[in-house]
């Protein structure tokens, strides 16, 4: 196999792969801006030097020459060359900062002239705190700047579109956004103008930066130049926990990380998973986060008065104790996870009901065959894969208006705003509700509510539209969990050394409700049936055992990037 030697460390490679991928890819840190391993390397940015050699071979022979202690001598090229353009060669030697003064020297020259124009902006930047040119600047960087002159002014809040602030003083020219524009999304909304020092990314005349992935440019700028105008000035990343997950906006299952500060869902942004999302994230993924921390209904009610736990359970037990299994209509929810949903299946079984059902939420034509899809929930194919049917309206009226359902058992659903059925159409039927959105119109006539746990307060399960199941963990806290001992919750400066009493916690931000794993299974028990699990681990187990479309499954199979079902059940 093809050798390189970097910075006296021999590595073997496939291929000709480019030097900088190859270091990145074997943990070899090499300071760089302008490359992503998605787009084009324009090579503009000049930090990702290195010094390239070759053996030096004999002419006649071409055998490689030997220096006296036997070792081939080595031929460096007089130019220092960009890693990211330099394609590997059985052979080659490479020096990178780690091991060569002139390389040391070049970096923090080109760090140097890069920060000559660049506002001292740290203080007030979203970026300060994981920004790649504070960062380099830092490890790479001259101690100060030797530049008196006055620096070179661009414009500044600039809108570029609906979710794009530019600041083009902070902009190093190295065209990621550009590119991202040309060669990702192919929207060709954003070029570079004006010429030398003055120059920055625009839009063409006429052109609104308005593409359904814009954001995806904020999170590749390795400087604060673009911001998100939805998070501008909101909070310092250090301030804020990051916790892997997926969004749910649409049926893709995209790879993201939520941003909490103070218990509240701050921003989300892509999370880097090849087989799903790659490195992007639709715009409409990113700002669909408001729900998580407004309009949360806490705490239980009956007939809409507030109430403890227990009481809402005995409540709805009694409700339920009163029927005829095929009386009570179960609605599962595409929007809740495959435990949740499964565990509601079991229930319905041991009452004698139907299979729940659920509500379509597609929107024709939406889909863009990238990351947006039809369907706007985020399990509908979990839901298939446990049997359920989705629920028309044609059916659930017929059935209310025959007086066949007497208590609708409903799991995170609103299907009077849905247009499945209206409140007149539910007049004599007792509803139970997993809620977790004061805006669900059910909520208003539902003798019991009980406070469902979202997907950014809970372990669960979710299956794209692909069949590829993806786990998710807490990334906020509920009411009934402590924040600090919940291990897979991230943590943030102030989760690590403050306390509750600081003045950046505040305890109405935790909201009193519970995952359906959790209060399903109290409601089965007290009808006296046995739905009891130790945790949605098990449940997943369980399921995996009894349904040959999870077969194979587990949480550990899943891992942190997701797994393709078919695939887990070849090998169950
Ligand atoms: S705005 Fe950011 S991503 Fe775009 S060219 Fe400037 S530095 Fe690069
Ligand atoms: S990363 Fe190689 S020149 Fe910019």
């Amino acid at each position: 196999m093809a050798k390189v030697t970097i910075d006296n460390q021999t590595f073997e490679f496939e291929g000709s792969p480019m030097v900088l991928q190859f270091c990145l890819d074997n943990e070899v840190d090499v300071p760089h801006f302008c490359y992503h391993p998605a787009m084009s390397a324009p090579a503009n940015c000049r930090q990702c030097l290195i010094e390239v050699g070759m053996p030096d071979r004999d002419r006649a022979t071409g055998h490689a020459i030997l220096d006296e202690d036997g070792n081939p001598v080595i031929q460096f090229m007089p130019k220092l060359m960009t890693s990211c353009t330099q394609p590997a060669a059985d052979g080659m030697v490479i020096r990178t900062h780690r091991s060569s003064d002139i390389i040391r020297r070049a970096q923090k020259d080109n760090l140097e002239f890069l920060l000559i124009n660049h506002p001292l902006d740290c203080p007030i930047c979203d970026q300060a705190g994981n920004c790649p040119l504070q960062i380099q600047a830092y490890k790479f960087g001259p101690e100060s700047s030797r530049f008196e002159f006055e620096k070179s002014h661009k414009p500044k809040q600039i809108e570029l579109g609906p979710n794009v602030m530019l600041d083009g003083e902070r902009c190093i020219n190295c065209t990621r956004c550009t590119r991202f524009t040309d060669e990702i999304s192919e929207s060709h909304q954003l070029t570079i103008i004006e010429r030398g020092v003055d120059n920055y990314p625009m839009t063409p005349p006429g052109v609104v930066f308005d593409e359904p992935y814009s954001m995806n440019v904020i999170d590749i700028c390795p400087v604060g130049a673009l911001t998100s105008r939805d998070f501008r000035f909101k909070a310092r990343v250090w301030e804020m926990s990051s916790t892997p997950s997926i969004t749910t906006t649409n049926a893709k299952g995209s790879n993201c990380h939520y941003w909490v500060q103070d218990n509240l869902i701050m921003k989300v942004t892509p999370r880097t998973n090849m087989f799903v999302n790659e490195y992007w994230l639709a715009d409409e993924d990113r700002l669909d986060y408001r729900r998580f921390n407004d309009n949360r209904p806490s705490g239980p009610t009956v007939d809409g008065d507030p109430v403890t736990w227990d009481l809402a359970y005995e409540h709805a037990r009694g409700l339920l104790a009163k029927c005829e299994g095929a009386e009570i209509l179960f609605v599962g929810s595409s929007s809740a996870c495959v435990e949740d949903n499964f565990l509601l299946g079991r229930m319905a079984a041991s009452l004698g009901a139907d299979t729940p059902v659920f509500v379509e939420h597609a929107v024709e034509g939406a889909g863009d065959n990238w990351l947006v899809t039809d369907d706007k929930t985020p399990n509908r194919e979990g839901c298939l894969r446990l049997d359920m049917h989705p629920l028309t309206g044609d059916s659930l009226r017929s059935r209310l208006s025959s007086g066949a359902i007497k208590v609708l058992y409903v799991l995170e659903e609103d299907l009077i705003t849905s247009g499945l059925c209206s409140a007149e159409d539910l007049s004599g039927v007792e509803v139970i509700v997993h809620d977790n959105s004061i805006s669900n119109q059910l909520v208003n006539l539902a003798a019991v509510t009980l406070p469902a746990a979202m997907i950014v307060e809970t372990v669960g399960t979710y299956v794209s539209e692909n069949g590829y199941a993806q786990k998710s963990v807490p990334a906020k806290a509920i009411r009934a969990v402590n924040r600090t001992l919940m291990m897979s919750i991230g943590k943030s400066r102030a989760d690590m050394h403050g306390t509750p009493f600081d003045k950046w916690h505040h305890e109405e931000n935790l909201i009193d409700c519970l995952p359906g794993w959790v209060s399903i299974p109290v409601v089965a028990r007290a009808l006296g049936q046995d739905l009891s699990f130790k945790g949605p681990r098990q449940i997943i187990e369980e399921l995996s055992d009894s349904n040959e479309a999870f077969a194979g499954l587990s949480y550990e199979g899943m891992g942190e990037i997701g797994i393709q079902l078919e695939e887990v059940a070849a090998t169950a």
